[in-house]
């Protein structure tokens, strides 16, 4: 496995809801990042049904992440496009889907590896709602995961459960050549299986002591935040506790409160022109629901930078994509 230095950090946008408000979060705090200084590329990763361009305004992209995927264009960086908010480019969703929305595993190690190598600081991308194995891995592949949702009740649960889908990605990728691991760690993630795998801490004990490093290096590398969307109320306002909570008990992981954005209609109302109305509403209450987020996407950019493998290519991994 080679190691390529990492020319950016990479930041990801999801959770498994649709409409709960992740393309306007990764606007935010895109927009918020460049604000301060920092060389951002906002990547529409939502190759199922790409939105952002409209929210910035364009119309039609001159070129998307669909000329990268089928090689009409050779340079990631090439696709990047200058918007209003000077150091924000971005790189448009494609709208011609056919092919695209699931993305054969070469081609996908291939993008992701080539957003590592983008010329900018931070590298933020907006994922699809769903748990697709595409999806999943652009949202482990990112060092910094931030979960949009919202305080409805199904948003809630889906939320819980995108973090636990993608960290049984994770393992099921980390012991992608362990067949006795990879039965268990199937089991563990299918809710029918009698609860004798209720938790990542019973997992651990079911893989025995010689698995016990990797998946706990899986755990570990997860770095998670959690931004709570379209609150009307204070109660509404801690829901994200409920996430951390739960995926603190059951997966052994500790996500971080990071941003709570009130519901506005002026928001909604703006839809289409989000640009114009992030330059006229500098201190939006908005903008500042994701500034400790944003503040954080920060200080990582400006931590020393640790050389990453670049992402492995083998028989194994394509059997599993
Ligand atoms: N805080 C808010 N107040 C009012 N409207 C909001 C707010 N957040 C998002 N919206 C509106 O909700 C809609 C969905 O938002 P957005 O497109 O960001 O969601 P999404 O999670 O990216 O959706 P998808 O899963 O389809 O990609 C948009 O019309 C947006 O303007
Ligand atoms: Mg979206």
């Amino acid at each position: 496995m080679s190691a390529t230095p990492m020319r950016n950090r990479l930041w990801a946008v999801g959770g498994g809801k649709g409409g709960v408000g992740k393309s306007l979060v990764s606007l935010l705090v895109a927009d918020g990042l460049a604000r301060r200084g920092v060389d951002v590329v906002l990547v529409d990763a939502d190759l199922g049904g790409s939105n952002l361009h409209t929210l910035l305004g364009i119309r039609h992209p001159s070129v998307t992440i669909g000329d990268f995927i089928e090689r009409r264009v050779a340079r990631l960086d090439d696709v990047a496009q200058p918007t209003s908010t000077p150091r924000l480019r971005l790189i448009a969703g494609a709208d011609d889907l056919v092919g695209i929305a699931n993305p054969k595993f070469g081609q996908k190690t291939r993008l992701l590896t080539h957003l590592t190598r983008l010329e900018a600081d931070v590298v933020l991308l907006d994922l699809g709602a769903g748990t697709s194995t595409t999806t999943l891995d652009f949202f482990n592949h990112a060092a910094g995961q931030v979960v949009v949702m919202t305080p409805q009740v199904t948003s809630i649960q889906n939320a819980y459960g995108f973090i636990k889908a993608a960290l049984y990605r994770k393992l099921t990728r980390a012991f992608s050549r362990d067949t006795e691991a990879l039965a268990i760690i199937e089991a563990a993630a299918d809710p029918g299986n009698g609860n004798t795998i209720a938790s990542v801490a019973d997992l651990r004990a079911a893989l025995g002591a010689d698995r016990a490093d990797l998946a706990t290096q899986c755990v570990s590398e997860m770095d998670l935040s959690i931004v709570v969307n379209m609150t009307r109320t204070p109660r509404d306002r801690q829901c994200g506790r409920i996430v951390c909570s739960v995926a603190q008990q059951y997966l052994d992981l500790t996500p971080q409160l990071a941003g709570v954005i009130d519901e506005d209609p002026e928001l909604d109302g703006a839809v289409n022109r989000m640009a114009q109305f992030l330059a006229e509403r500098g201190r939006s209450a908005a903008r500042l629901g994701v500034y400790d987020l944003t503040t954080r996407i920060v200080q990582a950019a400006r931590a020393p930078r640790t050389p990453t493998p670049d992402v492995p290519d083998t028989e194994d991994e394509e059997a599993l994509a």
